[in-house]
């Protein structure tokens, strides 16, 4: 085999190479990449289960070159960059706020930010609807309004470069004025309190519920709660509407046909393609041994289309019954934003679709961009 796994990310269709690893290689060494790799939907589930894997090198907790900064500290809180006993009690507070969080308005938000972007007329901004609408949802769900909302949108963007171990330094440095910027829009919501609607009430709620004091990891959390919607978002609308474009799937004729379809895509074309794991104690799969220091990569695409799992895997299929998905993690680290993520997708292609938008608009054939774990097309 000669692509890795990173490389596939972008590749034009990655899934041929996913099904060889499936079948040929689920859990296995790779030396070009200096990393295990897990494929196939048993091997992922074992290792997103393991206690003795972590999501970050244990001599590492924060990349080196954002460590002091604002961007370091808000890494540092996040949920989806630790693990123990107060990731495990911060994280339930972060569920629990974002299971109430309320999709419709956020459908409504979605639809109407859709159509401002629209409004201008001439070239459909698709960049600005797969990175900008739903970020200035989440900004808005937040209580960031008037003007705020875009903003947040913005500076998040730049927050996000910081965290693939490619960043380079110019990034990591216009990452930690945005994290500090981004901290000065939410801490209010959170010093608030937990009265009122929206996102940062319910997340001062459920701490406030779980006798969590500590108010900066609530204001690192709700910076996560932009970060962690803005690739994987953008991924998933721009990833649906390639799938319209490559006529893989019925162009969807209500809200919940087009609920049906985003959802599948999740597992067809992920977003998220992989994630990592870092081994502070050994690990054992099958007669696989992992040593503390080594990482895995978990290749959560493969495994969606693992035949064991999902029947017909390679089709689209918005009418699948239970499907096994992995793009949303699993586990401890399991993402708890798939449904605002499903109805900022949705809600956004409804609206594209409302304001005359084919298929035949786009390329089936578009580049992708050069990332190592989410996929998105360049629109
Ligand atoms: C299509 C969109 C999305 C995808 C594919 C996605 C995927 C993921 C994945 C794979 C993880 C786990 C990573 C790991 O275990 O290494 C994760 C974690 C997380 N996601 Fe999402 N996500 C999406 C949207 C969102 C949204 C909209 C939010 C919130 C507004 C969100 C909040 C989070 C949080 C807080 C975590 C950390 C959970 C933890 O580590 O315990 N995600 N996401």
């Amino acid at each position: 085999m000669t692509t890795t796994p990173i490389e596939a990310v972008r590749l034009p269709d990655p899934y041929p190479f996913y099904a060889r690893l499936v079948a040929e290689r689920p859990f296995a060494h790779d030396g070009a990449l200096g990393a295990w790799v897990a494929a196939d939907a048993a091997a992922v589930r074992s290792v997103l289960g393991s206690g003795a894997l972590r999501v970050r090198p244990p001599a590492e907790p924060v990349p080196a070159g954002i460590a002091g900064t604002a961007a370091g500290e808000v890494f540092g809180d996040l949920v989806r960059m630790t693990d123990g006993e107060p990731q495990r009690r911060l994280k339930a507070v972060v569920a629990q706020a974002l299971g109430r969080a309320d999709t419709e308005r956020a459908g409504r938000l979605a639809a109407a930010f859709t159509r401002e972007a629209l409004a201008g007329g001439g070239r459909i901004p698709y960049e600005e609807l797969m990175f900008g609408v739903p970020a200035r949802v989440v900004a808005a769900l937040s209580g960031l309004t008037d003007g705020a909302d875009a903003e947040a949108a913005r500076a998040i963007g730049d927050f996000v470069q910081c965290i693939p171990a490619s960043a380079t330094p110019a990034q990591q440095q216009a990452a930690a004025s945005a994290a500090a910027r981004l901290r000065e829009l939410l801490r209010p919501g959170i010093e608030a309190g937990g009265t009122g609607p929206g996102l940062l009430a319910e997340l001062v709620r459920a701490a406030d519920g779980a006798s969590w004091t500590q108010r900066a990891p609530l204001v690192s959390n709700a910076v996560g709660f932009l970060s962690q919607t803005y690739d994987a978002t953008a991924g998933l609308l721009g990833n649906t509407l390639v799938a319209l474009a490559r006529g893989a799937a019925a162009v969807p004729r209500d809200a919940r046909a087009a609920g049906a379809l985003v959802r599948e895509v999740v597992r067809y074309d992920a977003p998220v393609q992989n994630t990592r794991r870092f081994a502070a104690e050994p690990y054992r799969y099958g007669d696989a041994k992992v040593e503390p220091g080594e990482q895995v990569l978990v290749v959560l695409a493969a495994a969606n289309r693992d035949p064991a799992v999902n029947r017909d895997p390679q089709v689209l299929d918005p009418g699948r019954v239970n499907p096994a998905v992995f793009t949303f993690g699993a586990a401890a680290h399991r993402c708890p934003g798939e449904n605002l993520a499903a109805a900022l997708a949705a809600a956004v292609l409804m609206t594209l679709l409302a304001a005359g938008w084919a298929p035949a608009d786009l390329p089936a054939d578009p580049a992708y961009r050069p990332l190592a774990n989410a996929r998105i097309p360049l629109l």
